[in-house]
């Protein structure tokens, strides 16, 4: 087992490895690294920090030995500096993620009507509404697991979540309103989808990760929908990598949005931003 690329980054480890932070439990540390954990002594701090019981710690360190994400065993996740819920069947917010909230941060301002589109834990929605102050939240995913858990992150920033395909759940009302629509959908193409670690591979829901066979199915989709949606000036931003970065941009030109990328190279991350091209609306 080695850190998984959907475990805590690297850089929320050592929180728990400060001076005169207690002593992981020796069993703990052991078994991890028997199982090939390469982070065995910070993940068994953290798993000791998180479990109530000595009974609930020795499961979790079970199920972390038989290959479920980090996470899923925690029950959260560290998200630009939040707590969020995750669990089984729920995709484990990236790192690289982040730049998502930031770029979206920048675009928002307090009073907007933000929407977050295949929103898993709710983590981009709740993140967002944390760093611009109180917004108008909506968020939305297909899987009822997902929902369950963005309910719990989203509903402590005052937000509402709803279950159901892409636009099809959100009220009718947001049409024309939405400021800022930010949106990370699955886009690993289908072929892919067994070259990811095993954590994500298992462990979280195919519909989560499989972008159909050029990775851009679900993404095509949210930019033909967003002119209907998007309020004079709003900005529709999508997560995608470097190498698709093109064919999502030419998706938001088709629609009728004017792209342009944004790169951050330190979480190895890439957003393209779409706005209405003047005098457009859907
Ligand atoms: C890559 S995960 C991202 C989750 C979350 N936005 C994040 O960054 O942590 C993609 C999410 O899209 C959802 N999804 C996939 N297809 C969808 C659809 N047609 N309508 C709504 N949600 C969808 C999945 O259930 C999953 O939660």
């Amino acid at each position: 087992m080695s850190h998984p690329a959907s475990s805590l980054p690297d850089s929320s480890l050592p929180d728990s490895s400060l001076p005169g932070a207690p002593l992981p439990p020796a069993f703990a540390v052991a078994a991890l690294r028997a199982a090939g954990c390469v982070f065995a002594e910070e993940e068994a701090r953290l798993i000791a920090g998180t479990a109530r019981t000595p009974a609930e710690l020795a499961a979790m360190v079970e199920r972390r030995t038989l290959g479920l994400p980090l996470e899923h065993v925690l029950g959260w996740a560290e998200f630009c500096g939040l707590r969020v819920a995750v669990g089984p069947g729920v995709f484990v917010p990236r790192r690289r993620t982040e730049f998502l909230v930031r770029e979206a941060a920048a675009l928002a301002r307090p009073g907007a009507v933000v929407v977050d589109l295949c929103c898993g834990s709710g983590a981009v929605g709740a993140a967002l509404a944390a760093a611009v102050g109180p917004v108008e939240l909506h968020a939305a995913d297909i899987e009822p697991a997902a929902v369950r858990y963005a309910r719990r992150n989203v509903a402590a920033v005052g937000g509402r979540v709803h279950l159901g395909d892409l636009y099809g759940p959100l009220p009718a009302a947001l049409r024309g309103r939405v400021d800022v629509l930010v949106v990370n959908a699955p886009y690993v193409p289908s072929g892919a989808i067994g070259l990811l670690p095993p954590e994500a591979r298992d462990h979280e829901p195919r519909v989560a990760l499989d972008g159909g066979a050029d990775g851009l199915d679900v993404q095509r989709r949210v930019a033909d929908g967003a002119p209907r949606w998007l309020a004079p000036g709003g900005s529709l931003l999508i997560e995608t990598s470097g190498r698709q970065a093109p064919h999502t941009a030419a998706a938001l030109a088709r629609a009728g949005l004017v792209p342009r990328a944004a790169v951050c190279d330190d979480l190895d991350a890439t957003v393209v931003v779409g706005t209405p091209a003047a005098g457009r609306t859907g």
